[in-house]
């Protein structure tokens, strides 16, 4: 009996995360490099169903980065990175939105779909939901990688109000009409802030932010918007943490109300983050004066 007792108070804890959630929007950044192990994407994707069911509106951006790399690699074509972000020419574009927008995305779909709900999923392009420009980094040409310069969240809108998840692949165009790639993490903040957004949690490969990159131990559990660019330029955050901490403080600077960062290898994080204090993962704060 007690063992029944003690589920009850599980869910009865979880009651005041329900209530403040109902209704609130939650994008959530699934990061392309924690998607690769199969029971745990399964995981992950009962937690969204899970947060639906009682009552929130996830938005699910996704990454594919391992998936990219696997089928360039196939076609005898190298990843290259600079600065965390993938250098795209006109034949890596292709694939990019082959894989993130084809494959990737209706994956996802599909694992939602096991669950009797129904999910959408678009690419920036749909209903031209990212506009974009072509990114400038310092000195370098990484090619048709896109910065987001509009989201128009007309569709998602519509998708949220009709009861559908919106999983969305991180591909854009610009006014030509050309097609670039969007670090899924870029398209992820300004999707969160474009929907002012209750909460963005970036699913990822590590714990969170670690001090030192071999030592779990080192988990910074909370940061400072402010803190962001010093941690970059001594190279404690680096790669692909380079765009997620940027895009974490862009979210909170876009007025989004919560910013994390959790390990999405690990069973549950999503819901541990969202029905329980446990405090998992790095969170953002906004400026220390506030
Ligand atoms: N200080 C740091 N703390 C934690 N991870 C860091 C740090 N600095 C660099 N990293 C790297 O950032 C990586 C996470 O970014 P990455 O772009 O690889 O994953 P993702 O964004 O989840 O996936 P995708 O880009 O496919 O969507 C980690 O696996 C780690 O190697
Ligand atoms: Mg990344």
């Amino acid at each position: 009996m007690e063992k029944y007792i003690e589920k009850a108070k599980v869910l009865v804890e979880a009651l005041p995360y329900i209530k403040k959630f109902n209704g609130k929007i939650v994008v959530i950044k699934y990061g392309g490099s924690a998607m690769v192990d199969e029971k745990i994407k399964a995981s992950v994707i009962q937690d969204i169903v899970l947060m639906k069911l009682v009552g929130f509106k996830p938005v699910i951006v996704h990454g594919g980065g391992k998936e990219i790399s696997h089928m360039l690699n196939k076609m005898g074509k190298e990843s290259k990175f600079i600065n965390g972000l993938r250098v795209t020419d006109s034949e890596t574009a292709e694939v990019v939105e082959m894989v993130l927008s084809g494959k990737v995305n209706k994956d996802i779909v599909q694992l939602i779909q096991n669950h009797d709900l129904n999910a959408v999923g678009i690419s920036g392009k749909d209903a031209k939901t990212l506009k974009v420009h072509k990114k400038e980094v310092d000195g370098y040409d990484v090619g048709y990688v896109g910065e987001v310069n509009e989201v128009n969240t007309g569709l998602i809108k519509t998708l949220l109000e009709n009861d559908f998840i919106p999983v969305i692949a991180p591909v854009g165009t610009d006014d030509n009409g050309d097609t670039y790639n969007i670090n899924a993490d870029y398209a992820a903040s300004a999707i969160a802030g474009a929907l002012q957004a209750e909460k963005l949690i970036f699913l990822t490969d590590v714990e969170g932010i670690l001090r030192d990159i071999n030592d779990k131990s080192t988990l910074i559990s909370k940061i400072y918007v402010e803190e962001v660019k010093e941690y970059i330029e001594n190279k404690i955050i680096s790669g692909g943490m380079i765009p997620k901490a940027e895009c974490c403080a862009l979210g909170i600077k876009k007025g989004v109300k919560s910013v994390h960062i959790l390990d999405g290898r690990v069973e549950h994080s999503l819901l541990l983050e969202v029905f329980t204090n446990s405090g998992v993962g790095t969170m953002f704060l906004g400026t220390k004066e506030n």
